[in-house]
């Protein structure tokens, strides 16, 4: 019996989830190809079910205080203000709403901007008033305020259009959205030519399951490409692009990356259990590079004058704790 066949076979419980999760995905991606609309709405309806404002807000300021604290690490800034004021702000993937960018503009920016590849922002105007205004009560500001400090901005499908005026961006920030973007390097090579020379980009890349596991963290690592590819062609799920990709991103188009430090990370024992049942692409990767689950990363623009550091995905630091939060 071949390998894999004899891996399933002596697993009879997590070769039925395999499948049923395969086939649930498969059919919803099918699903989300025919009627995209329906889909970007059932989405808005399922996160917009789940928005409490004032965990809404508090979720959005510890964001972008994360930041801060990231840019600090990376050395990029010196003072946390030093990171919002008189930039133009891009957020990648705002998801249901436009908080951070309200806190980037109270902070000073001068400009926000958001490009999200899915029209998910959500459509309740009653509930984004309540979790704007707690937002703008949280940075000391009138409650309506956030009405002036968001007016014109909307969220955009690509940056062509975000950045129609023609004036460069200067920081461009993302949480969670790297991973689920299928194509990393077009995605740089639209970017690039909105960023100004010494732009700073800050990304938190969520590299987990997704819930996409039985009964070990990686097992979303174990579908075979062609069935992943069928799983997720048309939906948001997690491309499964590892650490090292990371690394090097935008190295074509002129960026850096300065900083990158590890977030979440599983046991080696977690590795070890499932390593040797992985495709190849996966399993042939090194166990210490297998077990990093999330990264920060911090790029810069050719004309920025930070330090690039040789950086190895097997040795990564540990994220900074220190004003991090644990979202
Ligand atoms: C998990 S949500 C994260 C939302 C938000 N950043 C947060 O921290 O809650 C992922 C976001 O990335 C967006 N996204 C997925 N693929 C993208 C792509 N190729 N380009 C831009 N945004 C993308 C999704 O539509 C969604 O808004």
């Amino acid at each position: 019996m071949n390998p894999p066949l004899r891996f399933w076979m002596s697993r009879p419980a997590k070769a039925l989830w395999a499948a049923r999760t395969a086939l649930d995905r498969a059919y919803e991606s099918a699903l989300a190809h025919r009627a995209p609309k329906l889909y970007a709405w059932r989405i808005r309806r399922r996160r917009g079910a789940a928005v409490q404002p004032e965990e809404s807000a508090r979720y959005a300021r510890a964001v972008a205080d994360d930041y801060e604290a990231i840019a600090l690490a990376a050395g990029v800034i010196t003072s946390r203000d030093d990171l919002w004021r008189g930039r133009r702000v891009l957020e990648l993937g705002p998801g249901d709403l436009r908080s951070v960018g309200l806190i980037a503009r109270a902070r000073g920016a001068d400009r926000y901007i958001a490009v999200d590849a899915y029209d998910i922002e959500s459509r309740d105007e009653e509930k984004n008033r309540e979790v704007y205004e707690r937002v703008a009560e949280r940075e000391g500001l009138p409650r309506d305020q956030w009405r002036e400090l968001l007016a014109g901005t909307t969220v955009r499908a690509n940056f062509a259009d975000a950045v129609s005026d023609g004036r460069r961006v200067d920081l461009v920030i993302s949480r969670a959205v790297l991973e689920h973007v299928r194509d990393l390097p077009g995605l740089f090579a639209s970017l690039a030519p909105v960023l100004a020379d010494d732009a700073v980009l800050i990304h938190k890349v969520d590299l987990r399951s997704h819930g996409m596991h039985r009964d070990n963290v990686l097992d979303f690592l174990l579908f075979p490409e062609a069935v992943y590819q069928q799983m997720a062609s048309h939906l948001d799920l997690p491309n499964r692009v590892r650490a090292p990709a990371y690394l090097t991103l935008g190295a074509r188009d002129g960026l850096r990356v300065v900083h990158a430090s590890v977030s979440h990370r599983t046991s080696l024992d977690t590795v070890r259990a499932l390593r040797p049942h992985l495709p190849p692409a996966f399993a042939q990767l090194p166990e210490e590079e297998l077990r990093v689950l999330g990264l920060w990363l911090v790029q810069v623009g050719p004309r920025h004058p930070a330090a690039a550091p040789a950086l190895d995905a097997g040795a990564l630091a540990d994220a900074p704790t220190d004003g991090v939060s644990a979202f």
